[in-house]
């Protein structure tokens, strides 16, 4: 049996500082303590992540969130067995202020440092909250990230497909902006979507005619504006039912996108006969009803399960650092004080690199 495991995981890739404090062994392990400070406050007046911002409140905020994620915990660093933090991809400034700070606990404290790619961080977290089973299919959808990917190990993922330009979260958030609803754009899309009638406005399904499981967000989020200012030029405004049939509209495009290219990505990974067939999705836009409804017909269609974590784990948080750093540690990896910062930091160097950066930071 493997070796119970006390790992504390550090995240500041993007706009939200957090530590976590995790124990255990790979496929079962439990979260000790899980701290995220968000920084959407600091950023609303902006329209979007300042990386300034966001990197000098990472470096101010991220010691309080581990001694407190240790508080929690019960535990004082001598107790670790290990310290994993994100070392990309994001924004530089965010993710220099984690390395910097676990170099110096790794340094102070003799306890081994493990740097932790963010994407795999997410790809992993089915494991830990539902023991997914080697080979998965990951659908990662947030507002920074688009991609499918077969994971196969810790360390060992291809990318079928993903983004060429827009994260589906991020078109999300300029809709909500293009219609003056608040932000986060997706939970304020979906709500008005609701008593919306997606018919009414024909929006474009970009990529469908293309073969393969790339997709693209950007053209959906123009014809949308062209639609706004064409109701806009015909009666001076909208209504209430014109925004919720916008919104409507909207989010049923994005899911039959997101549906389509899933059912793609499926037939590639059923080819590997796993044993437990599964579609995992994770990220902030797997909270949408719509969209996850969607996702559990394809699984079926395929016989697969489909598993969504909560959504404490499946947004940017450090338990999934850690959880994937005790991975990684288990299978021999460790880093020393020449650990960088990498903005770009492909899963898959297989694959070509991918076109565009959100809002967020870089999709790698
Ligand atoms: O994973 P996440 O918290 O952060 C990163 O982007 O890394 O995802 C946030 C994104 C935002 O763009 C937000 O608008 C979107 O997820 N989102 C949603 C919903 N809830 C959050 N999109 C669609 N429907 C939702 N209910
Ligand atoms: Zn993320």
């Amino acid at each position: 049996m493997t070796h119970s495991l006390t790992i504390l995981g550090i995240e500041s890739s993007c706009d939200d500082s957090a530590a976590a404090v995790l124990r255990g062994t790979s496929g079962a392990a439990d979260v000790l303590s899980s701290v995220v400070e968000g920084q959407t406050s600091l950023h609303a007046a902006f329209g979007g992540v300042v990386p300034e911002i966001a990197a000098r409140a990472h470096a101010e905020r991220l010691d309080g969130c581990v001694k407190q994620a240790l508080a929690q915990a019960g535990l004082t660093l001598p107790d670790l067995d290990a310290i994993a933090v994100t070392a990309g991809p994001g924004l530089i400034g965010g993710v220099m202020s984690g390395v910097a700070l676990a170099k110096g606990l790794s340094a102070g404290s003799g306890k081994p440092l493990i740097g932790v790619n963010h994407l795999a961080g997410h790809a992993l977290t089915p494991r830990l909250t539902d023991g997914a089973q080697f080979p998965y299919l990951m659908l990662l959808v947030s507002g920074g990230h688009c991609q499918f990917l077969l994971v196969r190990g810790p360390a060992d993922f291809t990318r079928l497909g993903g983004t060429i330009d827009d994260a589906p979260g991020e078109a999300f958030d300029k809709t909500a902006r293009l219609l003056g609803l608040p932000q986060p754009g997706g939970p304020s899309v979906e709500a008005e979507a609701a008593t919306g009638l997606a018919s009414r406005f024909r929006l474009p399904r970009p990529l469908l005619d293309r073969a393969g499981c790339d997709l693209s967000f950007s053209g959906l989020k123009t014809a949308l504006l062209r639609t706004r200012d064409n109701l806009v030029a015909e009666k001076g405004g909208l209504t209430r039912q014109d925004r919720a049939d916008l919104c409507a509209g909207f989010q049923a495009a994005v899911a039959d996108v997101l549906a389509e290219k899933a059912r793609r990505a499926m037939a590639l990974y059923m080819e590997s006969a796993p044993q437990t067939p599964t579609l995992a999705v994770a990220g902030g836009v797997a909270a949408n009803q719509a969209i996850r409804a969607c996702l559990e017909t394809v699984s079926a269609e395929f016989g697969a399960q489909c598993l969504t974590p909560p959504l404490d784990l499946c947004t940017d948080n450090a338990a999934m650092i850690a959880y994937a750093g005790l991975e990684l540690f288990e299978a021999g990896q460790q880093d020393d004080l020449t650990l960088v910062a990498r903005p770009r930091w492909p899963l898959d160097s297989a694959s070509p690199a991918m076109l565009g950066s959100g809002k967020k930071g870089a999709k790698a």
